[in-house]
C-alpha cells in the first residue's frame, strides 16, 4: 500500500511538474542552463559561462560552475560567492558564501563596483572578545571565533554600549539582508543568505509579464521583450493543468492517495 501511495504521488507531482514546463520552455537562441538540477535556472542577462554564448548574457552578468556545481557570480572588489536564487521580475539574486563563513565574507564586502546593491540593508558592528559571552546569551559568530576569542556581531544599541567596553570592535558594516526588518538584532550569526538588486538591463516588467528579455541585435546594449504568452500557448497549459487535477481527483476518489484528516 505505502508504495501505492508513493507511486501515486510520483504521477500527482509529476503531472503538475509537467504543468510547469509547458509555461516554462521557452526555448529560441539561448536556451535557459543550469550548473546542476534545482540551482537556479540560468537565462538572460545572466549567462553560464561554457554553457551559453556571450550574446545571452548581459556584460558583468556571467555566471560559472564550481566543482561542487554550485552557481557561482564573481562581484567585482568582494570575491566569488554562491548562487542561491535569482528573482527575475524583482531583479533580485541571494548569494552565500561557499566556504560556510559569510561574516568573514560581510568583513570585506563592497558593493560599490559592483552591479548590485543591497534591497535591505541593516548596520551591524562586529566585536571581537576575549572571553566566552555566551552567557550573556548572545549568539557567536562560530566561525570566526576560536579557542580564546568569541566574535559577535549586533545591531542593537544597548548590545553596542556593552560589549564596547569589554571587547574590541573590529568593524560596523552594512549588512544587505534577506528579509526586511523591524527591529533591532541582539546578535546574530549571519549565516542567512544577502539579498542583493540590479537595476541594469531593467528585464523585471518584461519577466513579470511572462515575456523573454534579450538584445534587440548584437550592434547594441539595448534590450527588447519577447515571446510574451501568447493566448494559444497559456490555453494548452491551462488545459494540461485541468487534467492534472482531474487526474489527482480521480485518483483521490479511487482512494489510491489518502488525504489525511486533522486531528
Ligand atoms: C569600494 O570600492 C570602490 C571602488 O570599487 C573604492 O573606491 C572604495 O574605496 C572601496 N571602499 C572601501 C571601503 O574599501
Ligand atoms: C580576535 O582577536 C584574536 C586575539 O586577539 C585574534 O587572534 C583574532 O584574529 C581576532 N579576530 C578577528 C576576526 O579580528
Ligand atoms: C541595432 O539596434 C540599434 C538600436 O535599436 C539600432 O540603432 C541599430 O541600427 C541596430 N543595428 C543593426 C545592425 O540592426
Ligand atoms: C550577430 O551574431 C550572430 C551570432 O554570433 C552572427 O552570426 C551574426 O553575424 C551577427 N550579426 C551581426 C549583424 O553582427
Amino acid at each position: 500500500m505505502a508504495t501505492q501511495n508513493t507511486i501515486t504521488l510520483f504521477l500527482f507531482f509529476s503531472s503538475i511538474i509537467s504543468y510547469s514546463f509547458t509555461v516554462v520552455t521557452s526555448t529560441q537562441t539561448c536556451p535557459n542552463a543550469a550548473c546542476r538540477r534545482g540551482d537556479p535556472v540560468i537565462r538572460f542577462p545572466f549567462r553560464l559561462e561554457n554553457l551559453q554564448t556571450k550574446s545571452c548574457g548581459y556584460p558583468g552578468y556571467t555566471l560559472s560552475c564550481d566543482k561542487e556545481k554550485q552557481t557561482v557570480i564573481n562581484l567585482p572588489g568582494s570575491g566569488s560567492f554562491t548562487l542561491q536564487g535569482i528573482d527575475y521580475g524583482t531583479q533580485e539574486i541571494w548569494i552565500n558564501d561557499p566556504n560556510a563563513c559569510l561574516p568573514s565574507r560581510l568583513l570585506s564586502l563592497n558593493l560599490t563596483g559592483s552591479l548590485f546593491t543591497g534591497v535591505y540593508y541593516q548596520d551591524f558592528t562586529f566585536f571581537n572578545c576575549s572571553s566566552d559571552y555566551t552567557k550573556y546569551q548572545l549568539n557567536p559568530i562560530a566561525c570566526l571565533s576560536g579557542s580564546s576569542n568569541t566574535v559577535f556581531a549586533t545591531s542593537a544599541s544597548p548590545v553596542i554600549k556593552f560589549l564596547s567596553s569589554r571587547c574590541t570592535s573590529i568593524a560596523k558594516i552594512a549588512v544587505p539582508m534577506e528579509l526586511p526588518f523591524f527591529e533591532q538584532v541582539l546578535s546574530s550569526d549571519l549565516s542567512s543568505d544577502l539579498r542583493l538588486a540590479w537595476t541594469v538591463p531593467g528585464c523585471g516588467k518584461c519577466e513579470s509579464r511572462g515575456g523573454r528579455c534579450g538584445f534587440k541585435n548584437n550592434s547594441s546594449l539595448e534590450i527588447a521583450c519577447t515571446n510574451a504568452p501568447r493566448h494559444g500557448k497559456s490555453s494548452i497549459s491551462f488545459i494540461f493543468f485541468c487534467l492534472s487535477l482531474l487526474r489527482a481527483q480521480t485518483l483521490i476518489r479511487m482512494g489510491l492517495i489518502t488525504v489525511r484528516e486533522p486531528h
